[in-house]
């Protein structure tokens, strides 16, 4: 008995005192119209056209992403008072507009428990920082390479990692969803991965790049727009 509490304590103490330990991190960003318009998907408005953070996923090569036992640790939002304006640009909470409480989710679900940790102030920053970069300004990336939201064009995958990877030198990760309207596949997320010290830019494992290939072709923005309403979001 005695010793299967020792394990216990060993394991717990493992797992969560010390953190988890983790490979790379994935920067995600989406394209904030298309989070609204999946089926049962809903705005509070209608989302600015650009690339915004969803988050900065530590990740392990062997299991993505990894996720944080629920704690009911404080989240001390004083410690980013001084990014909050970008935050509040890149890093918004396109489905119900309460930003604050999208960077705790993200925090809590993705950070709080990593080994070696890092602060909350540095996660936000860092973020930040390679959001503003402009070597990795997706939109520019993508429009420089001919690539618009505003025309309707049929694209695969590699229309879209391959202007990326061009200029920024490493393999980049995409994601898709199903608007809800028309059923087709539509750009949803791209990922830029960074080695664990935050800062090196790194090649995405492929299996960041798994959900849109489940129809031939996908699109950028579709001619529907994107639902606004009440959202459906806790
Ligand atoms: C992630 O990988 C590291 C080794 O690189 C390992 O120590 C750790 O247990 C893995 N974490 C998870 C959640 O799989
Ligand atoms: C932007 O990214 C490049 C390439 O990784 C890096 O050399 C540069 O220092 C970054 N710029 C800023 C302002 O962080
Ligand atoms: C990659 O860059 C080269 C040199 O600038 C350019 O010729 C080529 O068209 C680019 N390819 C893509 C897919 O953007």
């Amino acid at each position: 008995m005695a010793q299967h509490i020792f394990i216990l304590c060993l394991l717990s103490s493992l797992l969560f005192v010390n953190g988890i330990p983790f490979d790379f991190f994935q920067l995600v960003q989406q394209w904030g119209p298309n989070i609204c318009s999946p089926a049962g998907s809903k705005c509070y408005a209608q989302p600015q056209p650009m690339f915004t953070i969803h988050g900065l996923w530590p990740s392990n090569f062997s299991t993505v992403p990894i996720l944080c036992p629920r704690t009911k640790k404080l989240f001390p939002q004083g410690k980013v008072t001084s990014l909050e304006q970008h935050l509040n640009k890149y890093w918004p909470d396109v489905i119900s507009g309460k930003n604050s409480n999208f960077w705790e989710h993200e925090w809590r679900k993705h950070a709080d428990c990593i080994d070696p940790p890092f602060t909350i102030f540095w996660y936000f920053d860092i973020s930040l920082r390679h959001r503003m970069n402009k070597t990795y300004d997706l939109l520019t990336i993508l429009n420089d390479a001919g690539l618009s939201h505003q025309t309707h064009k049929d694209l695969i995958s590699q229309n879209v990692l391959d202007p990326i990877k061009n200029a920024t030198g490493m393999e980049p990760g995409i994601r898709c969803n199903i608007n809800g309207i028309t059923k087709k596949l539509q750009l949803k997320e791209i990922v830029l991965c960074f080695g664990n010290d935050g800062t090196t830019l790194i090649d995405c494992p492929s299996f960041v790049s798994n959900t849109c290939t489940s129809q031939p072709k996908f699109v950028w923005l579709l001619p529907q727009q994107s639902s606004v309403g009440v959202p459906d979001y806790p």
